[in-house]
């Protein structure tokens, strides 16, 4: 269906994006650990934390900026310890997910967090993989897993990270690059990345969310990655942003993450429409929902309401979802097939 073809009207966007089958691209599933979880499995695993209740572990999620954050995700991740801890946290998400009528979703995980702590990288996968088929099984949501290197540790740190996940290589599609940007450019993790590329596995890296539009250019010249996790900045450079275009490479966009730590001061400032005006392939996604205040729909909500986006903004953002998935073109065309009969659904109606 061409785009600008739907009359839909302003006030059946909530219905309209609820609606729609969509994939969630940027999120980080320890990003996904709710208060109530964090506390229900630190009383499981006898872990100590360092705030009384849920109430005021919540109370303490006003960030700063991005690293302010990291120090409370990574003391929330410490209560992950057993196989059954990663099933149910991402049984969790898929939950939420399903709600959100996310049909495909590529997590991230972080697994230099939980072997730091002692933790097995093979607890760590293999409770991740099993939420993931049974969310194929159970609720039809279709998912894969992406492994994320933290770029404030070393790139010998990731190497052996990268050694002791192969023979769990048919687990996961790809790798990632996150944790604090600022002084640490893609360029740290050239060998890492080069290695992965070899083994054939995609990938993906953060750039331009707090750090410059340099390292964007760097993770695409240097460790010649397919997708862009924020790339917001990118705008800071307009021959950068023809060349996003030209290429088609995907920004997976977090409006509320934004908000939360600071990149835009208000959402009616976010920059994503913009963004799509430049023709750039854009996708809204959670990034760490637990933490930032909203799943995919309210991600989709809070955007539309501040940045007087419509029917065919939606659109664009649900199929470029899709394009810049990891599936092949096959499994592409068929959720796209679905996203066209909602839409042709709701045009009917209007
Ligand atoms: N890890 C979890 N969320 C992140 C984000 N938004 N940026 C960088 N690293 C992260
Ligand atoms: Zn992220």
């Amino acid at each position: 269906m061409s785009q600008s073809a739907f009359t839909i009207s302003h006030d059946q966007l909530p219905a309209l994006v609820q609606a729609m089958p969509k994939a969630e691209l940027h999120m980080h599933i320890e990003g996904s650990l709710e208060p109530e979880l964090i506390f229900a499995l630190a009383q499981r695993n006898g872990v100590t934390l360092s705030y009384p209740s849920v109430e005021a572990l919540r109370a303490a999620y006003a960030f700063t900026d991005l690293q302010s954050f990291l120090d409370i995700y990574y003391a929330g991740a410490s209560v992950l310890l057993k196989e059954q801890d990663f099933h149910d946290m991402a049984w969790a998400y898929f939950l939420k997910a399903k709600a959100d009528n996310v049909v495909h979703a590529e997590l991230f995980f972080d697994p230099q967090t939980h072997t730091g702590r002692g933790v097995p990288f093979e607890v760590v996968i293999q409770g991740l993989h099993s939420a993931c088929e049974r969310a194929r099984t159970e609720l039809g949501v279709s998912s894969a897993l992406i492994m994320c290197f933290l770029r404030h540790l070393s790139e010998e740190d990731a190497l052996k990270t990268l050694e002791q996940s192969l023979p769990y290589r048919h687990l996961f599609i790809g790798v990632g690059l996150d944790s604090s940007e600022r002084g640490h450019p893609p360029e740290k993790f050239a060998r890492v990345f080069a290695r992965c590329k070899e083994l054939g596995l995609h990938l993906v890296a953060h750039a331009g969310e707090e750090g410059p539009p340099e390292y964007i250019i760097n993770a695409l010249d240097v460790l010649h990655v397919e997708r862009i996790d924020h790339g917001v900045r990118c705008v800071e450079d307009p021959e950068l942003v023809k060349r996003l275009a030209r290429q088609g490479t995907a920004l997976t966009v977090c409006p509320l993450s934004n908000i939360k730590l600071c990149v835009f001061k208000t959402m009616k400032e976010h920059n994503l429409k913009t963004l799509l005006q430049h023709g750039l392939k854009v996708t809204i996604n959670s990034d760490d929902p637990a933490y930032f205040g909203g799943y995919m729909n309210q991600n989709f909500l809070a955007t539309f309401a501040d940045l007087d986006l419509d029917a065919n903004d939606a659109y664009t953002l649900a199929c470029n979802s899709f394009e810049a998935s990891f599936v092949s073109d096959s499994v592409k065309a068929g959720w796209i097939a679905q996203l066209d009969q909602t839409f042709a659904r709701f045009n009917a109606q209007s």
